[in-house]
């Protein structure tokens, strides 16, 4: 029997919610197994299961000073000389505006910016402390016109927060110092209690760092609470050290296992901040060929871009967003609400699935006219070129699925999908391939 990953989603809770007494339903936020989704859960995140892709922001003071976001700490850097950074934190007004629309236009549902950072900068007008954008740099409230950006384009607003903090004086001493501690914990729950106070509906809160305490320390799950009594319908990820809703793969794809939500985020050269002398760009090929193997294995994709301290995106990454989103624009229905998706081998291949539909992402045109697919288990029904619409003929043999009559040149780029309807859900097995597929009858 196959099953669709939604249905197993709600079977599974189905099946956790018919053992229990509705008291001992977990609170919201909470995901005791680590694995199948609450009820809740799966309510607050059916909107991030569809969107698949995600913009990251990372835009702090470490844009002014150029040189990655980690460089207060790798060069160790004395807090007086870094402050410095505020005179040249410069973004155009308007600049999020620029972000939303590449955002939109490279089929990104959602946007997530660094509100704080490791370097202790606040984006926003905060009460708690004066190192913010009100009072320096943009002297404007950088949270604000960022919300204001993405609501006019339709993306879902993210809030990524750092826990550690490099500059609060705090900030290492609350590991040794219970005082220090209890202040510095104060210090962060009012930050995140404001952030999700004053800009109204906010949909994804995006914890990073927990250094240097733990979920005891951090008082998380209390954290927590207060998140969801201020947002009922948020999602928060799992680095204030208790699961979230969703795990977060760093610069690679991982999918979880057990039915547990995950998002791979990743830079697109190596730096999440502006960081001049990084031309390590990945091409779109590459990001396409990412968020497809994101969203085959039912993951999200969240790509980075760090804006410069004028808030201007890298000619780079704009130039590659387009082309991305150029492609979602045609192929855009193979990502989205797409199903998680067990074929997945091939050379020259990527899937995705939604329903009975296979889509084979050809990102390596072979020549001759003909592409194949070992151990499909399914009788497919047609196939067809997706861009052209062009229809192909199918030969199965009980091992070779042989895709025919395509066109010599790739007539799409820089990946091609096709589509193939089969008879059910569609499932590989390329072990019975290798076992059972008949060898030479005679060696010679
Ligand atoms: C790491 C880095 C940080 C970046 C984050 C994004 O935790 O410390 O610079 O913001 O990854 O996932």
């Amino acid at each position: 029997m196959t099953l669709d990953r939604r249905s197993l989603l709600i079977a599974a809770a189905g099946a956790a919610a018919a053992q229990e007494p509705a008291s001992a339903q977990p609170p919201p936020g909470r995901d005791p197994s680590g694995d199948a989704p609450t009820p809740d859960q799966q309510r607050r995140m059916a909107w991030w299961h569809d969107a698949k892709f995600g913009m990251f922001i990372h835009f702090g003071l470490y844009a002014a000073h150029g040189r990655h976001e980690w460089a207060m700490e790798n060069e160790a850097i004395p807090v007086a000389e870094y402050q410095r950074f505020t005179a040249g934190f410069n973004p155009a007004p308007g600049a999020p505006r620029t972000w939303a629309r590449l955002a939109k236009a490279a089929g990104m549902k959602y946007m997530v910016l660094t509100s704080k950072h490791h370097e202790g900068f606040c984006n926003w007008d905060t009460k708690f402390t004066n190192y913010n954008a009100v009072q320096y740099g943009p002297r404007r409230d950088i949270i604000k016109e960022y919300v204001e950006a993405a609501r006019a384009e339709g993306l879902r607003v993210g809030f990524y927060y750092s826990l550690m903090d490099w500059h609060h004086p705090d900030g290492a001493r609350c590991a040794t110092d219970e005082a220090a501690r209890r202040r510095f914990v104060d210090y962060t729950h009012g930050l995140i209690r404001e952030l999700l106070t004053n800009y109204g509906k906010i949909d994804v809160l995006w914890y990073d760092v927990s250094w240097p305490l733990d979920a005891a320390g951090w008082e998380s799950e209390k954290m927590n609470r207060m998140v969801f009594a201020l947002q009922p319908d948020i999602i928060v990820n799992n680095r204030n050290r208790l699961a979230g809703d969703f795990s977060t793969p760093e610069q690679t794809i991982k999918a979880e296992a057990g039915g547990r939500a995950w998002e791979s985020c990743m830079t697109l050269n190596d730096s999440w901040g502006y960081q001049k002398a990084d031309d390590n760009w990945k091409s779109p090929r590459t990001v396409i060929r990412n968020l497809i193997t994101c969203a085959q294995g039912g993951g999200n994709y969240l790509l980075n871009i760090g804006p410069q301290p004028d808030g201007g995106i890298p000619p780079e990454s704009a130039r590659i967003l387009t082309e991305v989103g150029a492609w979602m624009a045609r192929n855009g229905d193979t990502i989205y609400g797409a199903d998680v998706c067990q074929p997945h081998t091939s050379v020259y291949a990527n899937f995705t699935r939604k329903g009975n539909t296979l889509y084979m992402h050809v990102h390596f045109w072979p020549e001759g006219g003909d592409v194949a697919i070992s151990g499909l288990k399914q009788k497919v029904l047609s196939a067809k070129v997706l861009k052209t619409g062009q229809a192909l003929g199918v030969a199965q043999d009980g091992f070779r699925t042989h895709i025919t009559g395509l066109p010599e040149a790739a007539p799409d780029a820089p990946v091609t999908v096709i589509a193939l309807d089969c008879d059910g859900a569609p499932e590989q097995d390329t072990l019975n391939v290798r076992n059972n597929k008949p060898r030479a009858a005679v060696g010679i």
